[in-house]
């Protein structure tokens, strides 16, 4: 006789708006954002960036913690089980939602590597290891030292780094061990609040900056907040501008990924989804654009100026958080402290995402395979650990930008596709509609129903479609891949190829084995 045993639940509504926007609120929004915003010329990346979180983002938020909350009716907590729970006939169906396990445990990979930095350096800010350093070049070979990609004053080994992952690692691998409430609830609760706090400080602190560039009078406060704020309509041609917009709204809400499917499926049938999900994804906007936009973009703006700003958000994702606002705040007293709140905020923002993207590879064993939490937890940690390895000694071969690409932005969009049609066609608009207004606190706007049934499919067929024809056989024969790295990409591409089979495998065993308990 096998054991039913009971799912975890979240302990409260606000537990799960907090942990959702925990998840939703991450580096994302205050390192990726602003990088996205400026490197697109500021106020022409904004009219593309909102027309997809109205016309992709919000109906997605909508989509997957309502098919979340559904499967989790059927006690199961990831896409393979949730998306069988639609179209039970369908033999097909559940190899889908692989892409849901895969997503998280790929962005997983390399995104607590990326969070363990913003611990090393909020280290390093207290304890002056960059203090004295004045000039762009040599705040960038920090890093690099750093990232052990050179050896240098600063760090002559990886070791540091490898210290501050191992802590990430074990804080993250510990939340997800105590479970939904009492692990990442309880993190969220504290750390959603604190962050917040940070955020505002530095905000203070920023809007009160001056001028500092006293020969550039016009290099302010309110021309930093209207580079991002003024629109740019002409930019509104360029594909390239509305790919990276539509992502970043992927990537900043976390749909796409699977992680809210996990999340919501610990809701209860009556539990509303429609407000919830609407003000778990308001708090994240609030927190991208208002408090991620406000802070590195006005503060680089006063010191380096439109031109150089755009050039410095170009030239890497990462400079703008781990290079230029480093050298800002150490023009400005009490700098230490300063340092120190904006690389805890990013940490508080990256450890709440991280424990949401552990959560559903978590969730599928103990679901499909009845595995313990313990067990569920070891596996996931022996498995990611391993993974992680290649992101952090293969960085400077661009293992961590080809990971990027498929697991946090190609298969986000395919599975978001997915996702769609499945709930708006094959569940059918009808019955998807009711399901999101089950319990619910809201009536979203009629208008909403034939955005999801047909604009947003449409949208998210025309992205796929762009990228298909300018950019898929360059990205398949490596073409802007240097020759000395493609063993590193090919292998990072077998690697997760082979992790797709194996869930497939995995989904397979995990029906065999449900139709025999079934039979017996
Ligand atoms: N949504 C998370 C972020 O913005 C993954 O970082």
């Amino acid at each position: 006789m096998s054991k039913i045993k009971k799912r975890d639940s979240w302990g409260s509504r606000i537990g799960i708006i907090m942990a959702v926007a925990g998840s939703a609120v991450g580096l994302g929004n205050f390192l990726r954002f602003p990088a996205k915003a400026a490197s697109n010329g500021g106020g022409a990346f904004m009219i593309p960036y909102f027309v997809s979180l109205l016309l992709l983002g919000l109906p997605l938020v909508w989509v997957e913690w309502a098919l979340g909350r559904y499967g989790g009716g059927f006690e199961h907590g990831t896409a393979p089980g949730i998306f069988h729970s639609v179209r039970q006939k369908n033999r097909f169906i559940k190899y889908f939602g692989i892409i849901g396990i895969f997503g998280p445990l790929v962005i997983f990979t390399y995104y607590g590597y990326i969070a363990s930095w913003t611990l090393g350096y909020s280290f390093f800010a207290l304890t002056g290891k960059y203090a004295s350093i004045f000039d762009q070049s040599t705040m960038q070979a920090f890093l690099r030292g750093f990232q052990g990609i050179e050896i240098n004053q600063y760090f002559n080994s990886l070791v540091p780094a490898y210290i501050f992952f191992l802590v990430t690692f074990i804080i993250t691998i510990w939340v997800v061990y105590y479970g939904i409430k009492g692990g990442i609830e309880k993190l969220c609760k504290i750390a959603m609040p604190l962050l917040l706090i940070f955020a505002v400080i530095l905000l203070a602190r920023v809007f009160t900056l001056g001028t500092p560039n006293v020969a550039r009078p016009s290099w302010n406060i309110s021309n930093g907040l209207g580079f991002l704020w003024n629109p740019d309509f002409s930019a509104l041609k360029s594909a390239k501008v509305w790919l990276e917009a539509a992502g970043q709204i992927f990537f900043t809400l976390s749909v796409g990924i699977g992680v809210i499917l996990t999340y919501a499926s610990y809701l209860s049938k009556g539990d509303d989804v429609a407000l919830s999900g609407l003000t778990a994804a308001s708090t994240n906007e609030m927190a991208e654009v208002v408090l991620g936009a406000s802070i590195i973009i006005p503060a680089a703006f006063v010191f380096f100026g439109p031109m150089e700003i755009k050039n410095i958000a170009a030239s890497g994702v990462f400079n703008l958080g781990f290079v230029t606002m480093p050298l800002i705040l150490n023009n400005i007293p009490f700098s230490q402290v300063f340092g120190f709140l904006w690389f805890f905020l990013l940490f508080l923002a990256g450890i709440t995402s991280a424990v949401s993207l552990a959560q559903p590879a978590v969730a599928f064993l103990e679901d499909e395979f009845a595995l313990t939490r313990k067990k569920a937890v070891a596996i996931f940690a022996l498995v990611s650990f391993t993974l992680s390895q290649g992101a952090i000694f293969f960085l400077s071969r661009g293992v961590v930008d080809e990971l990027d690409f498929w697991g946090g932005t190609f298969f986000l969009v395919v599975f978001a596709t997915i996702e769609t049609i499945l709930f708006a066609w094959v569940f059918g608009m009808e019955n998807a509609w009711d399901e999101i207004h089950k319990g619910a606190d809201i009536r979203i706007p009629r208008v909403y129903k034939f955005i999801i049934k047909y604009v947003t499919p449409a949208f998210l067929f025309v992205i796929l479609g762009t990228w298909f024809y300018q950019e898929w056989i360059p990205i398949i024969v490596m073409k802007n891949v240097s020759l000395e790295n493609r063993p590193y990409i090919l292998t990072t591409r077998i690697v997760l190829l082979a992790m797709l089979i194996a869930l497939a495998i995995m989904v397979k065993i995990a029906w065999r084995k449900r139709k025999l308990n079934k039979a017996v």
